[in-house]
């Protein structure tokens, strides 16, 4: 068996990903991050994009300092003008994109009664209409060379209910139909799309959005490594390679698809 031939259909070698969301939102390790660092890994060349320069920078240095090939730019992915510029910018300098990596989301906490409808439609366009608009402006240069893979990131939110976080579970939920509705539309055309679901996971991000919740960021770590089958929250890497899984040849016939990395918490009968 030729073992080199059969694991490079999991590898990225002379594709372009382009990642929104590949900033982190603190110090340490976010699932944007750690999908351009991955991919990078894998062979491709990363676009890491980010509505912060620095952070995007910062990814794109660390591609560099291991010898891969990066990018950064700086996009707002709610700004359809912005999405559009973008991707015809890369599309004419490298002449193909590959992988659209959707990371960008935001959590803002609160139910029907407590979330404010400005907040409501805020996280409804950062988390669902970035997706739409990056798929818009992107799917075109996939679908003229008649290959391409989406992945969307999406939570496992958008299936359980965890905290009062009306907007956020319902954006992801309609973030995974999107991810079917691109998926089957154009099957046909060689595109393919599916969306990683994370379940808990120790990124930056949950640290400034979600720790209000709980009575120290000690807590917080404690009980969500507590409430999750494994004893542990995830990684960001654990959400990156299953990204790289799907974004990959590896994973050729899967499409449409909600990929589910949560240690095992979603399967839990209460
Ligand atoms: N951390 C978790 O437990 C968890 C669980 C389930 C799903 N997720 C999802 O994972 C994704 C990443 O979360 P994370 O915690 O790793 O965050 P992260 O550290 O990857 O940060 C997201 C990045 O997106 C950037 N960004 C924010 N708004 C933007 C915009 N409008 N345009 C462009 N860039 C923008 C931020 O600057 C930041 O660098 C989100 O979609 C989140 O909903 C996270």
């Amino acid at each position: 068996m030729n073992v080199a031939a059969s694991l490079s259909s999991f590898l990225l070698e002379g594709r372009v990903a382009l990642v929104f969301g590949a900033g982190s939102a603190g110090p340490g390790w976010g699932n944007g991050k750690a999908a351009a660092v991955t991919y990078a890994r894998a062979g491709a060349t990363v676009i890491a994009v980010d509505i912060n320069p620095a952070a995007a920078e910062e990814t794109r240095a660390i591609i560099a300092g291991e010898g891969g090939r990066a990018e950064a730019a700086t996009c707002d992915v709610t700004r359809s003008a912005e999405v559009l510029a973008l991707a015809d910018g890369v599309a004419a300098r490298h002449g193909r994109i590959d992988v659209l990596h959707n990371n960008v989301g935001i959590t803002a906490m609160g139910g029907v009664l407590d979330e404010s409808e400005e907040s409501f439609r805020r996280v409804l366009d950062v988390n669902l209409t970035s997706a739409f608009l990056t798929c818009k402006h992107v799917l075109p240069h996939m679908l003229a060379r008649g290959k391409g893979a989406v992945v969307n990131v999406s939570s496992l939110a958008s299936l359980r209910y965890s905290y009062p976080y009306a907007s956020y579970q319902a954006s992801k939920a309609g973030l995974n139909q999107l991810t079917q509705s691109v998926a089957l539309q154009f099957a046909k055309q060689g595109i393919r799309a599916n969306a990683v679901l994370p379940g808990m996971i120790d990124t930056p991000l949950i640290h400034q959005q979600i720790a209000g919740q709980y009575d120290s960021p000690e807590a917080m770590i404690a009980q969500r490594n507590a409430k999750t089958p494994m004893g542990r929250q995830g990684t960001a890497w654990d959400v990156a390679n299953a990204a790289l899984f799907l974004a990959s040849d590896a994973a050729g016939y899967i499409t449409g698809q909600c990929l589910v990395v949560d240690g095992g918490l979603g399967s839990l009968s209460i």
